[in-house]
């Protein structure tokens, strides 16, 4: 798996110590509050996982599945709900947790959707930004690192459902895509 790599940009190190970061401000953004931490699944499974740990305040969490790109690289602007939430989002203080925002469709769409279900308030914490790929004027209140307009894999992104469980972002060698 680590030889399909062609480099790595973000350690797991400085993820890690990153994350830290977001969750101590977090943990004061929402002091005297118990958030709902939503997960968006799958790319966002392993950041919701280390950042809850790093938040000091009660928060409960629920989890969604959304797809827009099937094995492609690309949006297809499509956006489907594959699990909803469980719980309802009506008068809470709702915290998304995404993976990475490109084209910003994904998560202007899960906006949208739980404002019309009538959260309290609604904030975005995302790991990675790729500001290049926008297509909708759209900003995450909390970003990890913002990168540049590459297809990137692991600590939870894939292609193709692989390279989830890298420690580490990298870029993928270009004979990979062709395979
Ligand atoms: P949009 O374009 O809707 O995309 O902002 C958000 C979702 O697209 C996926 N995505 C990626 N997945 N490497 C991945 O593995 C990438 O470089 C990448 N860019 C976008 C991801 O699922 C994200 O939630
Ligand atoms: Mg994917």
């Amino acid at each position: 798996m680590q030889n399909d790599i062609q480099e790595i940009l973000i350690s797991e190190e400085e993820i890690q110590q990153r994350i830290r970061e977001l969750g101590a401000q977090l943990s004061i953004e929402y002091a005297g509050r118990t958030p709902l931490v939503i997960c968006v699944l799958k790319g966002a499974f392993i950041f919701m996982a280390d950042l809850v740990k790093v938040i000091t305040v009660p928060v409960e969490m629920d989890f969604m599945a959304v797809s827009s790109y099937g094995a492609s690289t690309k949006s297809s602007g499509v956006v489907k709900i594959i699990k909803d939430l469980d719980v309802p989002v009506e008068g809470r203080d709702v915290l998304i947790v995404e993976d990475i925002i490109d084209s910003g469709l994904t998560l202007s769409y899960l906006i949208e959707l739980l404002q019309a279900r009538n959260s309290k308030s609604i904030s975005v914490v995302t790991l990675f930004d790729k500001p290049a790929g926008r297509t909708v004027n759209l900003e995450a209140g909390y970003t990890g690192f913002v990168l540049p307009d590459e297809f990137v894999v692991g600590y939870g992104l894939d292609y193709a459902e692989r390279y989830r469980n890298l420690p580490y972002v990298g870029v993928l060698k270009p004979e990979i895509y062709s395979n």
